[in-house]
């Protein structure tokens, strides 16, 4: 079985609607040669970027994902951007349960879980992150950080539900610090990670979960990182903003997973 493995760009609060067509313009145009059946690409811009966007990348190899989602499928919820409005603009990946999230907008797992239903419920991919922060790793707390996100974050979900899921394992400490986690701890971590939805969900299933590393991937760090055996893509923030550094962390990893063999 084959997990194709893939590049997220995060663009986080930044590039206005006139930066992000610009910007994805270029994308397209540097990266037209990937072939989506070895390597999906997914830019997330802002909310507001999301519509002219999609049309920037409708007819081309790059999908499209928010940033976040709200958990009603509508309502009086002011402010929010329901799953339906996503799908409306022909998302197909929602970051939830970003670090970020979890710590300015104190998103629990509860919370969660309930956006992870929803964005499933109507056939997108949600990219759940988890991770510890570094108080937590250095208290030896990273597997316990994860057993929670991970059991609480899929908490009544069945394996019927979870076919699009993606997991990005994103170690707090490494978020926008320039401190990328050595393809060692990722991979230890990630392989955690996979044990425990072997354990929830059995052998078959886990091994059709694609995992992302997040936090400061580079250009000159990703080869080593998406040759590890639980490492299916990468989860970018910073260097996503720029051109040269997303094209070539796209370009490197499709060097590396023509070479490498995912059948299982
Ligand atoms: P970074 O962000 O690549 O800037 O560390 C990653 C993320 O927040 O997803």
């Amino acid at each position: 079985m084959k997990r194709i493995p893939l590049i997220a760009g995060n663009w986080k609060m930044y590039k206005t609607t006139t930066e992000a067509i610009e910007f994805a313009s270029a994308i397209k145009r540097n990266l037209y040669q990937i072939n989506p059946e070895l390597l999906e690409i997914v830019i997330c811009p802002a909310f507001t970027a999301l519509s002219d966007v999609s049309e920037v990348i409708c007819d081309s190899n790059i999908k499209l994902g928010a940033q976040d989602v709200h958990w009603e499928r509508e309502g009086a919820f002011t402010g929010e951007v329901s799953i339906l409005m996503l799908k409306d603009l022909n998302c197909k990946y929602v970051i939830v349960g970003h670090s970020e999230r979890r710590t300015y907008f104190k998103e629990t797992n509860e919370i969660i879980n309930k956006k992870l239903k929803v964005v499933l419920k109507e056939g997108l991919s949600p990219i759940l992150c988890v991770g510890e922060n570094l108080e937590e790793r250095e208290n030896n707390m990273t597997f316990k950080v994860l057993d929670d996100h991970i059991y609480n974050g899929l908490k009544d979900i069945s394996s019927l539900e979870l076919v699009n899921l993606v997991i990005a394992y994103e170690p707090v400490w490494a978020i926008g610090t320039g401190k990328t986690a050595t393809p060692q701890i990722a991979q230890e971590a990630q392989g955690y990670i996979r044990n425990l939805l072997n354990n929830l969900y059995g052998e078959s299933i886990s091994q059709q979960i694609r995992i992302l590393y997040g936090g400061s991937v580079k250009p000159d760090n990703i080869r080593e990182l998406i040759k590890q055996p639980d490492i299916d893509g990468a989860l970018v923030g910073g260097a996503s903003l720029i051109l040269d550094s997303f094209v070539n962390i796209v370009k490197y990893s499709y060097d590396e997973v023509k070479n490498i063999c995912m059948d299982y």
